[in-house]
């Protein structure tokens, strides 16, 4: 045990107490983060006169190498030490000796690891966005190529009316879209700087917690400085955004699995993306999209568990707060290898434009359209209504479309239908009139893309990027 306290003890700490307080087995993957914040407050108590020049140089050239070292592998993280402060601070101290001692002047691990957090939940909301943009890259391009695919569009899981495949993808474009948005509106929030609250009252010592701030990329200082050790509002601001996106990825998935499925046949899944049953040699299962919506589940239990961990909390560092790191390492992860997967899996989605336009054809999705003929020949809505519900009554008995019935047929119900109803209730028809904003017509379809591509371009994460090099 390498404690960084003791003076005031006298017992040594029980074996089991010493192990159950530990967290150097999960906050180790803070280090990188864990030694860019020492190296700005040695620089920013050099500025400040606190540290000479060459100690403050000495103790940056040890952070260095510690971290050169870790990475390198002659140095191993054991649990020799409680957790990711106290083994850079012991290692920084065999180093430099009694120079390394000075790091932690003005410092507390309570500001230390409040800014760890949040330095590692920056860089983390950027990866999480880059995954997220190339899947929206990926919907975008299938939306281009399905431009004219038609297939049903769904209400209560029956079949409504015709839409197209590019406009049943933009809704998931849509949804990804402003999940970014949100990645952009929390991590402008974040972004601001606990170092330099102390343990909870700031610190007779004269920080510059704006230099700090600037060094590590941040818009500058956290307020108060209770508030700065004990908040962890950005994590599950962060954990509730992720839960967010699996639950989009896991409504996707479900449609997958659904369209994937021998009733539907819409889609066929790439082997790549499937696997088979150890019994039944006919199977090619989704097991991806499936664990996909199943994750979501564990996604969302990380976010409960931090805030029912947060919701009694005195102020200010409680060593509850501990906890949260590893279900928002588990949160973050998850989501991160879900989007990740699932773009690969819906790149190589094969679509059967065949099925999804006979899918259309035979679901009466044209029966609105009907209607409106009628209406358009002077038939009052309601009546209309009556009209087609008989009519496809009937259809359901002769177990075909509306448009298979023959003109003679369709005048027993009106005798407003002529020659060119078979043209307004077809298909293609039914698509292209939809031309109102945001509908699937062609025309309307195509200024969607459009603006879906000026939005795919704005990328919120460059003003982030490269603040912070490896030490
Ligand atoms: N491992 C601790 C955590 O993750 C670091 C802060 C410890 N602070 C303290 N006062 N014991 O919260």
């Amino acid at each position: 045990m390498a404690q960084l306290w003791g003076g005031r003890f006298e017992g040594e700490t029980d074996e089991l107490a010493w192990a159950f307080n530990a967290s150097i087995g999960f906050d180790q993957r803070l280090l990188k983060e864990d030694i860019e914040g020492s190296i700005a407050h040695a620089k920013m108590l050099e500025k400040q006169g606190i540290l000479t020049n060459s100690e403050a140089s000495e103790i940056v050239r040890g952070l260095s190498s510690i971290y050169a070292d870790v990475y390198g592998g002659s140095l191993a993280i054991t649990d020799r030490y409680e957790d990711v402060h106290s083994f850079v601070e012991a290692n920084l101290i065999e180093r430099c000796g009694d120079v390394g001692k000075k790091l932690h002047t003005g410092r507390s691990r309570n500001d230390q690891v409040a800014l760890d957090m949040r330095l590692y939940t920056r860089a983390r909301v950027i990866d999480i966005d880059k995954c997220l943009r190339a899947l929206r890259e990926t919907i975008l391009n299938l939306m281009k190529e399905h431009i004219d695919t038609v297939m049903p569009g769904f209400t209560h899981l029956q079949k409504a009316q015709p839409v197209t495949l590019a406009h049943h993808l933009g809704a998931y474009f849509e949804m990804f879209t402003r999940d970014s948005s949100r990645l952009k509106d929390l991590c402008a929030r974040l972004n601001v700087c606990p170092l330099g609250a102390g343990a909870l009252a700031g610190t007779t010592y004269p920080l510059d917690r704006a230099f700090t701030a600037t060094l590590l990329g941040f818009d500058g200082p956290t307020r108060n400085s209770m508030d700065s050790v004990s908040d962890r509002d950005y994590l599950i601001e962060f954990l509730s955004a992720l839960s967010m996106i699996m639950m989009h990825l896991s409504r996707f998935s479900e449609e997958i699995i659904l369209w994937n499925s021998n009733e539907y046949g819409f889609v066929e899944i790439s082997d790549a993306y499937s696997t088979g049953s150890s019994i039944m040699p006919q199977k090619k299962n989704p097991d991806i999209a499936e664990l996909v919506r199943g994750k979501t589940g564990r996604v969302y239990g990380d976010l409960m568990q931090l805030l029912t961990t947060m919701k009694g909390l005195p102020l200010a560092y409680n060593k509850d707060m501990q906890e949260d790191k590893e279900g928002a390492f588990d949160a973050i992860d998850t989501a991160d290898a879900c989007i990740t997967l699932f773009t690969g899996m819906v790149r190589t989605l094969r679509f059967k434009k065949d099925v999804l336009e006979k899918s259309a054809a035979l679901g009466f999705t044209n029966a609105t359209d009907a209607a409106d003929y009628l209406v358009g020949k002077g038939v009052p809505f309601r009546d209309a209504h009556g009209i087609i519900g008989r009519l496809v009554l009937r259809c359901v008995e002769k177990n075909c479309a509306i448009d298979d019935l023959t003109l003679t047929e369709l005048r027993e119900f009106s005798d407003s239908f002529d020659e060119d109803v078979f043209d307004a209730i077809s298909m293609q028809t039914c698509v292209e009139k939809r031309l109102t904003t945001g509908a699937p017509g062609r025309k309307a379809m195509e200024e969607e893309i459009r603006v879906s591509e000026e939005i795919l371009k704005e990328d919120w994460t460059t003003a982030y990027n490269d603040t912070i090099s490896d030490p």
